[in-house]
């Protein structure tokens, strides 16, 4: 809610050279609707040449800002990182816990605030009002791919070579499971035949989508998260400090998925690993050399950029995988029927982020601005919606 927001002190990352959000006790305007829609997000694989041209040119004036611009592709990408993996904190007792806008309620609006200033910023650029976000249509057998807009490696603003690139032209996984499969499972590829293995994994992707939109998604709570726990931690700590004496050596942690509504944890947590390049480069070990990203427990990861959720924001992609999460957020709300929480604590939270590519002024957006895309001058292609075929595909 709005305590904790107030009282978000510190980006604690001493060598970071990205700036960080806005401070909480800046000057900030509030955010006002847009008076009308004029922005329809399309299926990044289905975008006109004009349209791909267009988000490329965007991307590339948005890396060209300088870093200590706001909104620079550098500091967008350092924003979603101070808001995980424990880079920002919060004091409001003395305490100083990490603050995260994964695992939680906070997930679905925060990231649809971010992205819709990404997308304006974006627009302002090519000096067009209507550029909207295209999204990674994944939920739809056609767009099971990494889309090719993205793969081309020449003077391509959307490639990144932190990719896991042996996969990114197969047949995605909507599902976590691959990571337990054997590590010589054959990966399927998205423009061979269309044969039983292929028909299987659509079938299972497109029941992961209804499992996530539709059984496991009813209500609030289970499709959006639950609640901020700012205590979890310290509780935790509590507990583990009482039962020393009892069970001996074995501590308890923390599921983090456990908050996580199925919006977050399904398909949008198996996409991330799948486009993350895992392991350090030529087979050297995980380190600081290798370029692996020290976690605040004090380990190095090699999962780069999509992989892992502090460095996620620095592929392109990243972004348009975001417009689809929030599509299906969207298609949840409308569509579906689903209701978000009355709880004012939620309506009410807000952030501060930058807007206007010219002259940046930090814009204060609650969650209840966010609720429908309207009011954000957005919609998704209508077309996109008329058939959604995980809609019928009941397990
Ligand atoms: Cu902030 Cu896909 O995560």
């Amino acid at each position: 809610g709005d305590k904790v927001n107030e009282s978000l002190v510190k980006c604690t990352d001493p060598n970071r050279e990205f700036p960080c959000p806005p401070p909480a006790h800046v000057k900030a305007v509030d955010f006002t609707p847009e008076p009308t829609v004029k922005r329809v997000r399309q299926p990044a694989h289905l975008l006109s040449r004009e349209n791909q041209e267009k988000y490329k040119e965007a991307i590339a004036r948005m890396k060209a800002l300088p870093a200590s611009h706001p909104l620079s592709f550098a500091a967008q990408a350092a924003i979603h990182e101070s808001y995980c993996d424990g880079h920002y904190r919060y004091d409001p007792a003395e305490k100083n816990r990490p603050f995260d806008v994964h695992f939680s309620w906070i997930f679905a609006p925060w990231h649809r605030m971010y992205i819709y200033f990404y997308e304006k910023a974006l627009g302002q650029l090519i000096g067009d009002d209507t550029f909207a976000l295209p999204f990674w249509n994944w939920d739809a057998p056609a767009g099971m791919v990494v889309p090719p807009l993205f793969r081309d490696p020449f003077a391509n603003p959307l490639y990144n070579k932190n990719r896991e690139q042996s996969r990114l032209d197969k047949l995605v996984h909507l599902d976590l499971d691959f990571l337990n499969a054997p590590t010589d499972a054959p990966l399927i590829p998205f423009d061979g035949p269309k044969d039983d293995k292929y028909q299987a994994l659509v079938n299972k992707n497109l029941c992961t989508m209804y499992q996530q939109q539709i059984r496991g998604g009813k209500g609030a709570r289970a499709f959006l998260g639950e609640k901020l726990c700012s205590d979890a931690d310290a509780r935790l700590k509590e507990m583990n400090a009482r039962s020393k004496k009892r069970r001996r050596g074995k501590k308890a942690t923390r599921d983090k998925t456990k908050s996580q509504g199925s919006l977050e944890r399904m398909a949008h947590t198996a996409l991330h690993v799948w486009v993350g390049r895992s392991g350090a480069p030529d087979g050297k070990a995980c380190s600081a050399d290798t370029d692996g990203v020290l976690g605040h427990n004090g380990a190095y990861t090699c999962k780069n950029d999509m992989g892992f959720l502090g460095a996620a924001g620095r592929d392109p992609l990243f972004y348009s995988h975001h417009s689809n999460v929030d599509r299906m957020w969207h298609i949840w709300s409308t569509k579906l029927g689903g209701e978000g929480f009355k709880d004012p604590e939620w309506l009410d939270a807000s952030f501060v982020f930058y807007d206007d590519v010219e002259s940046p002024r930090p814009v204060r957006i609650k969650f209840r601005d966010v609720l429908d895309t309207r009011n954000l001058g957005y919609t998704y292609d209508p077309e996109a919606e008329k058939d959604l075929p995980w809609m019928t595909s009941k397990i």
